[in-house]
């Protein structure tokens, strides 16, 4: 099977388009919020620096040697006696996992750039009343948006990697950073602006608990895309002349700048007007647009600008969780594209149905599994186990069983030998033992 191959800037924005999601602009805000700030960001930061890109150059490594689908690649890699290796690449199956949650939340981004256009809500009461009713009441809206979201994501997909994938990333994405961007110049003239800098970056210790650095270490992995064969899939269309560690560190550098800026442009507006960060997943559903109602007409323009951005990132990084699988069913089952995208999507839009139900009031307890609703639990088995585990088995693959002469090489001409030793020792050491050390712990089997 011949694999298309990217432009060098629409590898780049396809791959920062992955990275760039819901993760930065929903989750990264919100956890931040949680868990006190400053010392969070920090943990965050460093991780992103240590472990992150150590595990994104060897992820797109694979894909660029192997040049196959995530199975096919670590099969093509692995040395002769140790085809087991395959199975790894299984790895893209997770994909469809986050896809069941990731699409209900897209799907609750479409109703409210919808329902934000009538207006904002004046009260906290109020805004809670319309989230919890599209979540946990209102099943037909949430289903026809998810379904929505599911079918936007399919047509993309099906398009294939230039004119589909790449084509509506290099639109997409120069969006989303105007629209960032842009709130942000204007957050900037505000006093909340000054409160929301210091609240992100002076780091309160007292507020780092071992719950907050364990978060911090799934979320760099989840925010950066690694773990799941997505940057593989990617990577294995990689043009020829791109150079992995610097595309790596470009994207890299952009997901992490965009988290930071959505969490600026969120407190700034919410300091602004006294508002408390701590509020969890609620902070951009049900504070903002609250908040947002103070500027009155010019709110509900920020309002949708902000909404809009956040359905771009959202839809970039769908696609590329439903790649790697349609990818494999091309690849290994002969599958004509359409077909695959049509059986993947169908799976995950049934078992979405599934999770969207679990929060509901009607169903949530047919939905849930030992009082703890699916949407939630397939969330933390992937953030928490199924990531760390795809970044620890890439560190692994690449740091022990790929030969170094070959991955020297397939590196040596962007990376000098200092940084080449540096990033290698990450990628044998740091990243495996954090990654363990998190995992143990997320099992309750060390405590930190
Ligand atoms: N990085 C995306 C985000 O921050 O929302 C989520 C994601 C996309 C995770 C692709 C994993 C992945 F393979």
């Amino acid at each position: 099977m011949k694999i298309q191959r990217f432009s060098r800037i629409g590898f780049i924005m396809a791959a920062a388009g992955s990275a760039v999601g819901l993760g930065n602009i929903w989750k990264f805000p919100y956890m931040t919020g949680e868990y006190g700030g400053g010392a969070f960001v920090l943990v965050y930061l460093i991780t992103i620096a240590f472990i992150g890109f150590s595990v994104m150059v060897a992820e797109m490594l694979i894909g660029a040697l192997g040049r196959k689908d995530t199975v096919g690649s670590f099969e093509e890699l692995a040395p002769p006696n140790r085809k087991y290796w395959k199975y790894a690449g299984f790895m893209g199956f997770n994909g469809i996992i986050i896809m069941t949650f990731y699409s209900v939340v897209i799907g609750w981004i479409f109703y409210y750039l919808v329902k934000l256009l009538f207006g904002l809500p004046s009260t906290t009461d109020e805004a809670k009343q319309i989230f919890n009713t599209l979540v946990g009441d209102n099943e037909i809206i949430a289903i026809v948006c998810h379904t929505i979201s599911v079918i936007i994501v399919a047509w993309i997909v099906n398009k294939g990697i230039k004119s589909g994938i790449e084509k509506i990333n290099l639109i997409l994405m120069p969006s989303l950073m105007i629209i960032l961007f842009g709130l942000l110049i204007y957050a900037f003239s505000l006093d909340g602006f000054s409160k929301a800098f210091a609240f992100m970056f002076e780091p309160k210790w007292e507020k780092l608990n071992s719950e907050a650095i364990v978060r911090a270490v799934g979320h760099s992995f989840f925010t950066l895309s690694l773990g799941m064969g997505a940057i593989l899939t990617y990577a294995a269309s990689l043009p020829k002349e791109a150079s992995i560690p610097k595309t790596a560190f470009i994207v890299t550098f952009m997901d992490t700048l965009i988290a930071l800026v959505a969490g600026l442009v969120i407190f700034s507006f919410l300091f602004q007007f006294g508002a408390k960060p701590g509020q969890g997943p609620g902070l951009v559903f049900i504070s903002l647009p609250t908040i947002l109602n103070n500027f009155g007409t010019l709110g509900i323009f920020f309002a949708l600008l902000f909404f809009l951005a956040l359905a771009f990132a959202g839809i970039t990084s769908a696609i590329s969780l439903v790649e790697p699988v349609v990818q494999y069913l091309i690849d290994r089952f002969n599958q004509t594209r359409t077909k695959a995208v049509f059986l993947t999507s169908l799976i995950y839009w049934v078992i979405g149905i599934g999770a969207l139900l679990s929060y509901t009031n009607s169903w949530g307890k047919i939905f849930s599994l030992g009082g703890k609703p699916l949407f939630d639990i397939l969330e933390y088995t992937t953030d928490s186990i199924l990531l760390p585990l795809g970044g620890l088995l890439i560190a692994i693959f690449v740091g022990y069983e790929l030969h170094k002469d070959r991955v020297k090489a397939a590196l040596e001409n962007s990376m000098g030998d200092t940084i080449f030793h540096i990033w290698r020792f990450s990628i044998r050491y740091i990243a495996p033992i954090a990654l363990i050390f998190m995992m143990l712990n997320l099992m309750g089997i060390i405590k930190i």
